[in-house]
């Protein structure tokens, strides 16, 4: 483990050893930059588990890695078969694991096991450019909407965007989804101005977003998970934008818990509330979110407990509840499509509808 101080460029790389991959450890962040290497299938699998990483898009990489490392040791069909079996279980809610693994096995079943590790680690720097490159063109499409909505405002004053949980650089290879926009806005010399939202109970806003826009000079506020619809109410939202971890072919979307309240208060507000994700977060075989997603159940404990920087040095946990309190923690909550205002994928902006991601991505519920 080792600390940087200058900013990191992104959230998993390979080792120079050319075959392990190495991570920034999230669970360490804001707090400390720990670097971690994964060496094995386990270790990968441990990582998305744990919450090292997170975030949709990171978690497929990871997983696809997690194929590479079970092939370089052992390239046989059983490997290649518990591999799949123990990544797909490690996150229930973000369907990006499930298209990352697909991907990866329909590449390498075919072959013969002597090229199956090269063959997988190929493909996964295939996904990490393609990842990169679409999260850019995501940013783009945001643009031209964050653009629109600063005409509308006085020169010289800030885009005021909120945002919830982390849907950044580090949840992703880099740029983010929902803060792909906001990066080229910056970049382009755009005023702009974040609320990031806690994200209770594991505090990605406050912890990672706030990190990583605080990194790049991006002007930001951490604000209470509760104080969104007073400040939607105050008209000090100009939009809302947030990513997301599977949206179903009629354009229901499973995001981190707390999506769902924000949505309805932009809606009350009439404050445009947008959802940015890549074509790999669609699952093209459900329609009804609430039904069919299932929502990570993660342990009480994160909600009962906070964990915090006690020191200059030291981490710990303190307890919320009095002891003994009953708590429920349900990770992700679906948002109704009709909440909806627009999608930002890498294909263009559409209408949260399944007419809208069938114009874009040519495809439908299968
Ligand atoms: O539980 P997490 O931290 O993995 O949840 C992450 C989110 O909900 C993100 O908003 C989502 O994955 C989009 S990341 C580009």
């Amino acid at each position: 483990m080792r600390r940087k101080t200058v900013p990191v460029k992104r959230s998993l790389w390979l080792a120079p050893d050319g075959w392990s991959v190495q991570i920034i450890d999230q669970t360490k962040l804001p707090h400390e930059v720990a670097i971690v290497r994964l060496r094995a299938m386990e270790d990968a699998a441990r990582a998305i588990v744990t919450m090292q990483v997170r975030g949709a898009p990171l978690i497929g990489i990871t997983a696809a890695y997690g194929v590479a490392l079970a092939m370089r040791a052992d390239a046989s069909n059983a490997s290649l078969a518990k591999a799949y079996a123990r990544l797909i279980k490690t996150r229930p809610t973000a369907i990006n694991l499930r298209w990352a693994l697909d991907q990866m096995r329909a590449l390498l079943q075919p072959l013969p096991a002597a090229e199956r590790p090269r063959a997988a680690y190929a493909r996964v720097a295939e996904l990490v450019e393609a990842d990169v490159a679409t999260n850019r063109a995501i940013g783009e499409h945001g643009l031209s909407l964050f653009r629109a909505a600063l005409k509308k405002k006085k020169s010289g004053e800030p885009l005021q965007i909120m945002t919830h949980c982390n849907a950044g650089r580090i949840a992703t290879l880099d740029w983010g989804t929902a803060t792909a926009p906001i990066y080229l806005a910056q970049a382009q010399g755009l005023p702009v101005h974040v609320w990031v939202s806690e994200t209770r109970p594991r505090n990605q806003g406050a912890a990672l977003t706030a990190w990583e826009l605080g990194e790049r000079g991006v002007p930001l506020t951490v604000i209470s998970d509760n104080a969104s619809g007073h400040l939607l109410q105050r008209g000090l939202v100009d939009l809302v934008i947030v990513g997301a971890d599977r949206v179903t072919a009629r354009g229901d979307v499973a995001n981190k818990i707390g999506t769902y309240l924000k949505a309805i208060a932009a809606r009350a507000h009439c404050v445009p509330f947008y959802v940015a994700f890549p074509e790999s977060t669609v699952d093209w075989t459900i329609k009804d979110g609430v039904a069919e997603i299932p929502i990570e159940q993660r342990d009480p404990r994160e909600v009962t407990h906070v964990t915090g920087w006690l020191g200059k040095t030291r981490r710990g946990e303190v307890r919320l509840t009095p002891e003994g309190a009953a708590a429920r923690n349900d990770a992700f909550d679906v948002t109704p499509a009709r909440f909806i205002t627009a999608f930002i994928t890498e294909r263009g902006v559409c209408r949260a509808s399944a007419a809208g991601l069938k114009r874009l991505f040519q495809r439908e519920k299968r």
